[in-house]
């Protein structure tokens, strides 16, 4: 009897641990959900706004095309074809999407990093070295070298890059763990957003010539 009251006050306590949990806000879905008053005036509803079930359809949670390549020619020679929410309806407030990416032979991914989703990559054709950086204080780096069948993820957040080092095009497929996991490529946010960050913040922020900043800010 001892044993099983035991059980049962864990159960209710990990019931109890789990409600306080779960009372919490869910996690954004996207960058930024500024609150308006008037529902006509509003966009999103953490994600998307939801058919009526009873209207949906087959084809809403349908995609077709990931056998085709996408266009690598381009300077980093890489090419990502998602499939989120906005290719899949139906993925609305499921936490999963999937993509493929496309390298030319040394073709790269920059670095970058999705604020909303960890990343499950699986390699199908070629050789790429990957890797990740974790948070300070330490920041170490993880790498590997991955070939057909290999599997490597990449934790949510943390800035990663996959560098195809084989002499032929190569091709993985990306699973993660957001309906909208976002993507910010490093360099692209710091030398190309809109307006440009005052290049004496960058010059300082990198320790470099206020010169070569904006050299590096024409290119992105
Ligand atoms: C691939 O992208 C390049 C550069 O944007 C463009 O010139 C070319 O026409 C594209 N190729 C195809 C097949 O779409």
């Amino acid at each position: 009897m001892k044993g099983i009251h035991s059980v049962l006050a864990a159960f209710t306590l990990l019931a109890f641990v789990f409600s306080f949990a779960s009372a919490s806000d869910p996690g954004p879905l996207q960058d930024f959900c500024v609150a308006v008053k008037d529902m006509k005036d509003g966009v999103f509803v953490n994600g998307k706004i939801c058919k009526d079930p009873k209207l949906a359809v087959a084809d809403d949670f349908f995609f077709s095309g990931l056998n085709k390549a996408g266009n690598i020619s381009n300077p980093n020679g890489f090419s990502v074809t998602p499939v989120a929410v906005d290719q899949i309806p139906g993925l609305n407030t499921l936490g999963i999407s999937l993509a493929r990416i496309d390298y030319a032979p040394y073709g790269l991914n920059p670095p970058h990093t999705h604020p909303r989703g960890t990343d499950i990559l699986l390699v199908v054709q070629g050789t790429l070295y990957v890797g990740f950086v974790t948070s300070i204080p330490d920041y170490r780096l993880f790498t590997k070298i991955l070939n057909p069948g290999d599997v490597f993820v990449f934790p949510v957040g943390l800035i990663h890059f996959q560098f195809n080092i084989g002499k032929s095009e190569a091709v993985a497929f990306g699973g993660l763990s957001s309906q909208n996991a976002g993507v910010i490529a490093i360099a692209n946010a710091v030398f190309g957003s809109t307006p440009p960050i005052n290049p004496d913040v960058l010059a300082k922020a990198f320790q470099l010539d206020k010169d070569v900043v904006k050299d590096l800010q024409s290119r992105f």
